[in-house]
């Protein structure tokens, strides 16, 4: 497989004298071909706030409408993301400090970007997938203080303008989420972090969803499974149509 690094320079010359010749051509008439393009939508919450129960109910909905979806999950989505994943989950014995957290959470996610999530959009699917960039913001910048200019740097370097078109976040009191969550396996290192922790990461995703209300729907997740299913579905159906 031949990757970006690998094209020859005189390729990428050719490439870059072509783009200047076009550039000074006004007169030729310009196509425009826009491919209808695939539409990403994210989960998101803090812990036990029942995010893998309502991702199956979100991909159901969407396959009962017709599209093709893509589920994948971050950090992890390709090879490189899960061996990633498994540090940062499970890597107890090593030390690593935010800055460190940070950067392997955006090299895991420009891999699944390149190789997964454009790939799907692309191809006009959905993405649906469990946690993105906005869990930078909530465990690495308010849990662990990183300035939020600092993750937006590097999300944009990363991303370009890749943003979800669509996020839920799945919204439970901290205390309630954390019972919840404790009562399945052992905890990993995030799990481990303190109540406090916990509140800065509640409140950054709170913060993000009232700075950006028409991407970010906050599902109450205390309610009913079925009345949550109901918000989920009332949000898809005005975001995603059909049905
Ligand atoms: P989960 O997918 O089971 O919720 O576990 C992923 C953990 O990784 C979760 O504790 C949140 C954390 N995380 C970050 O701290 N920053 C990130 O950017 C992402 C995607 C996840």
């Amino acid at each position: 497989q031949q990757g970006r690094d690998q094209i020859p320079a005189e390729r990428k010359a050719a490439d870059f004298r072509g783009a200047r010749q076009d550039a000074h051509c006004h007169d030729k008439p310009v196509i425009n071909i826009v491919m209808p393009r695939g539409i990403f939508i994210t989960l998101e919450g803090g812990e036990g706030a029942g995010k893998s129960t309502n991702l199956a109910f979100v991909r159901k909905w969407l396959e009962r409408a017709g599209r093709e979806v893509v589920v994948t999950r971050e950090p992890g989505g390709t090879e490189l993301g899960e061996r990633v994943r498994d540090i940062l989950l499970h890597g107890r014995e090593l030390h690593i400090s935010a800055e460190s957290e940070m950067l392997l959470m955006f090299a895991a996610r420009a891999e699944h970007i390149a190789r997964v999530i454009r790939p799907a959009l692309d191809a006009g699917k959905i993405v649906l997938c469990d946690r993105f960039t906005d869990a930078t913001y909530a465990y690495q910048g308010g849990g662990r203080g990183i300035p939020a200019a600092r993750i937006a740097a590097i999300e944009s370097w990363v991303q370009g303008d890749l943003r979800p078109d669509l996020t839920l976040l799945f919204d439970v009191p901290v205390e309630a989420g954390r019972r919840r969550a404790g009562l399945r396996s052992e905890p990993d290192r995030f799990e481990q972090e303190s109540n406090e922790f916990f509140a800065r990461v509640h409140a950054t995703y709170l913060a993000r969803a009232a700075s950006e209300p028409g991407r970010m729907r906050v599902i109450d997740a205390s309610q009913s499974l079925e009345k949550v299913e109901q918000q989920i579905g009332s949000v898809l159906k005005e975001v995603v149509g059909g049905r």
